[in-house]
Order: structure tokens, then C-alpha cells, then sequence
């Protein structure tokens, strides 16, 4: 293991690769972290390494397409950190080659089918080999994970729980978070999705999933087909001495006014109809060139906050995480901290094996992280 790089970021010419790779070049030295960046393009890999100013990383050619080389790289780390997406399309090989090397595993996923076919395929296998897979380490889902656990351990640890999450930002999306979306609603609109049943508890509050008017925020909540409240369910399915026995979650997209609602429901309406139909899906493809994303000037204006608002009884509590643009400044932040925080257990033997959720391979080590790298968690 000593002979391996601590991290090696699979994706790193991407558009979240890139920053992330900007943000671990500056952030590896004070971990006392070795690294590699990795990709299927040698010339690329070797441009952006010229361009990162803090520790250079170590360069390795990999390809989705080529198993050999998969496991060429995944030899050469303790920790993957996976961005190459659509991870439907692209992420079961990279997981398999982990599992063949025994190498740990990370990724910013938020493809719901992606996250239960691996906890399917993989969890009893990576307890065997003493490996840790985490799915979903960036704004998917880590804030609304998080939001959700805190709030909970604050609720009186015997009565059922109802939580509901808010998520609202102003943030936008790069060309791979686009073509991701579309993949996965086209796969959701064939049937074939893969789901993983968690069984209700008889006393969690009911919860109706519906376009509302929300006292807790004074604004409108729009129930999203997202990753997030798959992870909190599971999160809260196998930690019930955290979160109780009877707990029920559900989450939402804010916006302002009613106009606001029908600005987010109605091309979403659309795509999840139109993406049934081929053309369509080549049409929206030959629009989405991999490797763009918002300029940094946009970053610099995009907030987000995750408000998770529980009820227990007459208890109430609630925890606000924010930060700011979501998706990419702080998703490459959150990836790597998480992969900080891995190697750190690795390192003190108090890591946990499986396919977990961010909140059990994680847990409180990364909210002190977080904090310190700036993001508001009250
Ligand atoms: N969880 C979150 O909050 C979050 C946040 C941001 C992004 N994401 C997800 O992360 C993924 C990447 O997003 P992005 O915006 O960075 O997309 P992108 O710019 O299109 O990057 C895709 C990356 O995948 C690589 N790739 C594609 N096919 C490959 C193959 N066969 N073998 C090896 N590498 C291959 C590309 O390599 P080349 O550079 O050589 O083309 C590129 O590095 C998407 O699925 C997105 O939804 C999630």
C-alpha cells in the first residue's frame, strides 16, 4: 500500500475533474498526501498538470473501454476518486476494478440507479475485502445527508421523526451534469432503473410528496427525482441507534413565487417526455460539449443552502448547511475532503467496509473538515 498514491482522481480533464484537481494540487502537501490525476488522454492530463500550481501529481492513462488499464490504474491508489460520468454509463468498470485491487472508492455520482446497482452488486463484496465505496461525495449528497443526520441527533431519540429538507441555490450546470440528467431520465423513462427497497417503519410519519406552499421556509417546495433522499433513507435505514427507529424523510426544491414554479416544472415536464424519443436525445447531446460548465464569474455569484427541518413530538430542530456554488467550487472541496477523510481512517484502522452512505463512512470527522474549508453547518 505504501508504494501506492494516497488519492488518484479518475476524470481529472473534465470540468469538476479539473477543479478538483486544481483544489487537491494546493491541498495534498498539508494532508501529506501523494496523488495522480488520471484520464484516457495523455496530452490533456499533461496540460492541466502544467497548469496546477501546488503538488504536482503523478500522470496515469486510463479508459473506461479497457479493463487492463482500468486495473493498471486502480493498482496504483488507496483511494479512487471517480468523476467520469454518466457513471450509468461509465462507473460499474472503474468499481469492478477497485474491487479486483483491492483499492477504496469515491464518487460524485447523482445517479439514483447508479447508487443502488452498486450497493446491490457490491456491498457484501467490499466487506469482504475490507473495502470502503462511498457514492454521491459531492453536492449530491453529501450537504443534504449531512443536514438530514444532524437533525435528527437533535430530536428526542425515542418518538417517530418526520424531516424534510429544502435545497434552494441559483447555481447552474456544466455539459456533463446536463448529459448525466438526460441519461438518467431516459433510463428512468425505459423501466429499468435499479431501486433498492427500504422497508417503511409502521410509525414514520407519512409524508405526501407534492408541489406546496412550505411554512417552515415561506416559500414553494417542488419534490425533485434526485439522488439525495435515497442516500438519507439508507443513511437512516442502517444507523437507527442515530437517527430512531421511525423516521421518514422527504426533500424539495425552493423557489420564490408560483411563476418561479412553473419556470422549473414545466421544462423539466418536458424533458422527462421528450427524452423518450431518440432525436431528441441526439439533439440535446450535440448541444452539451463535455469539458464546459458556468464561467468562474458565475461560480463566484452561485450560493446554495440545504435547511433540513425535523419534527419530533412537540420537538422541532433544524440545521442549515450553506455554501457556495454547489455543484462545482464546492462539490470538488466536499469530494476531496471526503477523500481526506477516508485516508485518514484508513490510516487510524477505524475505517468502515461496504457500500456506505457519506454520513456512515464519514461521520462527524468530515463536519469538522467541512466547517474548516469554510461551509456554514449550524
Ligand atoms: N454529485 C455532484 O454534486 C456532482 C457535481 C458535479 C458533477 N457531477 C457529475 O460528475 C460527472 C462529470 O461531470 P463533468 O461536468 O465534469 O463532465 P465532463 O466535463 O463531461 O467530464 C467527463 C469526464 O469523463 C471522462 N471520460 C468520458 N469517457 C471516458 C472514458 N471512456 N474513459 C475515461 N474517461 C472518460 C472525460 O474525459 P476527457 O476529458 O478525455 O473527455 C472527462 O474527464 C457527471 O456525471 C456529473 O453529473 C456530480
Amino acid at each position: 500500500m505504501t508504494s501506492r498514491y494516497g488519492i488518484v482522481l479518475f476524470g481529472a480533464t473534465g470540468f469538476t475533474g479539473r477543479i478538483t484537481a486544481h483544489y487537491l494540487s494546493e491541498h495534498v502537501a498539508g494532508e501529506g498526501i501523494s496523488w495522480a490525476i488520471a484520464g484516457r488522454d495523455r496530452d490533456k492530463l499533461k496540460a492541466l498538470s502544467d497548469q496546477l500550481t501546488g503538488q504536482k501529481p503523478g500522470i496515469i492513462v486510463a479508459d473506461t473501454s479497457d479493463r487492463t488499464s482500468l486495473e493498471g490504474m486502480t493498482s496504483q491508489a488507496v483511494v479512487v476518486m471517480n468523476a467520469v460520468g454518466p457513471f450509468n454509463m461509465y462507473g460499474k468498470g472503474v468499481i469492478e476494478a477497485c474491487l479486483h485491487t483491492a483499492t477504496h472508492y469515491t464518487d460524485i455520482t447523482g445517479e439514483p440507479s447508479f447508487v443502488a446497482e452498486t450497493y446491490l452488486a457490491c456491498h457484501e463484496k467490499a466487506k469482504e475485502k475490507n473495502l470502503c465505496i462511498v457514492n454521491c461525495c459531492g453536492f449530491d449528497s453529501i450537504p443534504a445527508d449531512y443536514a438530514a443526520w444532524l437533525t435528527a441527533k437533535k430530536l428526542p431519540p425515542e418518538l417517530p421523526k418526520m424531516l424534510k429538507a429544502y435545497i434552494r441555490t441559483n447555481a447552474t450546470f456544466s455539459a456533463g451534469t446536463f448529459t448525466t440528467a438526460v441519461q438518467a431520465l431516459y433510463l428512468e423513462s425505459t423501466g429499468k432503473t435499479v431501486k433498492v427497497k427500504i422497508k417503511r417503519h409502521p410509525d414514520a410519519p407519512r409524508q405526501k410528496l407534492k408541489i406546496h406552499f412550505s411554512k417552515d421556509i415561506q416559500a414553494w417546495a417542488i419534490p425533485m427525482p434526485v439522488v439525495d433522499p435515497h442516500i438519507v433513507r439508507r443513511s437512516i435505514s442502517r444507523l437507527p441507534e442515530e437517527y430512531g427507529e421511525a423516521v421518514s424523510y422527504s426533500q424539495y426544491f425552493v423557489r420564490s413565487s408560483l411563476g418561479k414554479v412553473l419556470k422549473t416544472v414545466l421544462p423539466i415536464g418536458a424533458a422527462m417526455f421528450l427524452v423518450k424519443f431518440r432525436r431528441f436525445r441526439n439533439w440535446m447531446f450535440s448541444r452539451l460539449q463535455s469539458g464546459t460548465g458556468p464561467s468562474e464569474e458565475r461560480r463566484a455569484n452561485s450560493r446554495f443552502e440545504v435547511i433540513c427541518v425535523g419534527t419530533a413530538g412537540s420537538s422541532t430542530a433544524r440545521t442549515v448547511i450553506s455554501g457556495g456554488d454547489p455543484g462545482y467550487n464546492e462539490t470538488s472541496k466536499i469530494f476531496s475532503q471526503a477523500a481526506f477523510t477516508l485516508l485518514d481512517k484508513i490510516k487510524n484502522h477505524t475505517v468502515t467496509y461496504g457500500v456506505l452512505t457519506p454520513v456512515e463512512a464519514f461521520g462527524t470527522d468530515l463536519v469538522h473538515r467541512l466547517r474548516r474549508e469554510g461551509l456554514s453547518i449550524e
